[in-house]
């Protein structure tokens, strides 16, 4: 059926506040408050092999992200849990992003929410991206911007115009990432992943608070680290300490990358660092080992 094609060729289903249906008509109402006002919530969950990274850390932040907002989770963890198990046997990629997203709903457009609206549910599975060893060889670059975003980054608020805008500066910089800096110049983290350095050879990161989103891979980079004897700092933390030698950044479609330029500048000797690498190993292993 040519309709259950999508523009990318690849016949997807999406799950549609109650059905599941091929992409192309997956779509919700104009009203709905997240087309409207960015009034909802959402998540990226990795899978590999059939294994969900980290699921109930991220179903757990669903909810913080659902509550922080007032909008009730319209399902039980359980059921939430049971589609993203469908969602993905239905689009069932060997390495998999499940994405999903809960805004308010649908209804006449006021700021001030109506009681009992019905919230609007939505998910995917696609194919996860994953970088070329080439890409691996040289690393990723970033440049820094001062932080134009608002001070709830912990929510992981669909409101991403911020992060689009800082995404947009690093392609016209010819880089993959914009590290975004605090009024003093500590780096928060960036438009889509968390930041760390490595300083005098402890691993490096600002502490969760209002402007970083807590990572789920964070905190798997985090565990991971101190399990091999690595120690961790959660404080705040500037790209020009003296010391520093290695910088990386984490996602669920990243797990962890070295960040080897930043600001036009080679972090360390430029290459990929050692505890990155490192890293990244024992994150996809443990990733995988799983699966
Ligand atoms: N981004 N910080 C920000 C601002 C993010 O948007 C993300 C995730 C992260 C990393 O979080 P996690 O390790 O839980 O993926 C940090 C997702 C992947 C996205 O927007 O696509």
């Amino acid at each position: 059926m040519s309709h259950s094609k999508t523009y990318d060729n690849e016949p997807l289903t999406a799950w549609v506040n109650g059905r599941f249906v091929p992409l192309p008509e997956a779509t919700v109402h104009i009203e709905d408050r997240g087309f409207q006002f960015a009034d909802g919530v959402y998540e990226v969950i990795a899978c590999v092999n059939g294994h969900f990274l980290d699921l109930q850390a991220h179903l757990e932040r669903l909810e913080r992200s659902c509550a922080a907002i007032r909008l009730d989770m319209p399902m039980s963890r359980s059921e939430m849990q049971q589609l993203v198990e469908e969602i993905y046997a239905r689009n069932p990629f060997r390495r998999a992003m499940i994405y999903i997203q809960i805004t308010r709903g649908a209804g006449p457009r006021a700021h001030y929410p109506a009681t009992g609206m019905q919230p609007t549910v939505v998910l995917t599975s696609r194919a996860l991206p994953q970088p070329s060893s080439e890409r691996l060889a040289v690393g990723y670059t970033a440049i820094t911007r001062p932080d134009i975003r608002w001070k709830h980054c912990e929510i992981k608020s669909i409101a991403l115009l911020a992060s689009i805008m800082g995404k947009q500066e690093a392609h016209d910089a010819g880089v993959d990432e914009t590290f975004w800096l605090d009024d003093e110049g500590h780096v928060l983290e960036g438009c889509s992943t968390n930041a760390f350095a490595v300083i005098d050879g402890k691993l490096v990161t600002h502490p969760l608070d209002h402007q970083v989103l807590g990572g789920i891979t964070r905190d798997l980079v985090l565990r991971t680290a101190r399990n091999h004897q690595i120690t961790v700092e959660e404080r705040p933390w500037r790209l020009h300490e003296a010391g520093l030698t290695e910088c990386m950044l984490s996602s669920t479609t990243n797990a962890v990358m070295p960040v080897c330029r930043i600001d036009g500048q080679p972090i360390g000797d430029g290459k990929p660092g050692r505890i990155a690498l490192q890293l990244r190993q024992m994150v996809i292993a443990a990733l995988e080992a799983d699966a």
